[in-house]
């Protein structure tokens, strides 16, 4: 097995190579790596190297962790955070690499009383863990995109793409439980706005008609569930 490791040094990469060297031929990279690119400011870089070592795993401990600098290097933190480890879940998902990704509880906005699932809404407190710089760059390069979905609830369309090309989102539903869950909010708003979002899905996907449909009727079958009559 041959395995892939980002960010080699940190203090979760550095026990990994440790764990992970015994289990296969391991390629370890830290942020200068000279033959294989392994600096995270360069995403299409570090994509380049999944495809030259071509991994059975990536492993990826590699990650702008500097909660407060990120405040002020939010465009850093959203490269190293988001848009690299987006590029290497692209080069998985093409190759059928496995991913292991290790992510951050500041995704979370600290309320409940259980431990965080991964598939938990997130709301992000800080720069660290969100999404908005981002979200603002597609909104100035496609204006019509930084339109509500619907007047009852804070979702825009940039918010669809964004979650389709960064986040993996793959189902109207995983969209509309990103920050919250809108069926939860607005059950009727949500439902309203379920078309769009699948139809704005669908041209990111290059998703067919029938795709939106069956969409739709998963979406509805869980929004019956919202319903009090
Ligand atoms: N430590 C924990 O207890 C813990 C708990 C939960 C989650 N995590 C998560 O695990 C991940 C790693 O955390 P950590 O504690 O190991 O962090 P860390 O000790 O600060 O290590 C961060 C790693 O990121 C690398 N890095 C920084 N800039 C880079 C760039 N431009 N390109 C490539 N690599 C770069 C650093 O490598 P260089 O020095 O080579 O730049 C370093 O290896 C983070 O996502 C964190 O949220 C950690």
């Amino acid at each position: 097995m041959k395995i892939l490791l980002f960010g080699k040094n940190g203090q979760v990469g550095w026990e990994l190579q440790r764990s992970l060297a015994p289990l296969g031929e391991l390629v370890a990279l830290d942020s200068h790596g000279q033959d294989l690119c392994g600096d995270f400011t360069d995403p299409e870089g570090v994509a380049e190297t999944v495809r030259l070592v071509a991994p059975d795993v990536i492993v990826n401990a590699a990650a702008h962790t500097a909660v407060d600098k990120a405040e002020s290097e939010a465009e850093l933190a959203r490269t190293l955070n988001a848009l690299a480890p987006a590029a290497l879940a692209r080069e998985a998902k093409q190759s059928g690499a496995w991913l292991i990704h290790y992510s951050t509880d500041y995704v979370f906005d600290g309320n409940g009383d259980r431990p965080w699932l991964e598939t938990d809404a997130t709301g992000p407190l800080s720069v660290y863990g969100s999404d908005a710089l981002v979200l603002q760059d597609l909104m100035r390069a496609h204006p019509p995109l930084a339109e509500r979905l619907h007047p009852a609830l804070p979702y825009t369309k940039a918010e669809v793409i964004w979650a389709v090309r960064v986040e993996m989102a793959r189902s109207v539903e995983d969209v509309l439980a990103r920050r919250c869950r809108a069926l939860f909010l607005n059950t009727r708003a949500a439902s309203d706005m379920a078309p769009e979002v699948a139809r704005l899905m669908a041209e990111e996907l290059g998703a067919d008609d029938a795709w939106q449909r069956r969409q739709l009727a998963a979406f509805e079958e869980t929004a019956s569930c919202f319903r009090l009559a």
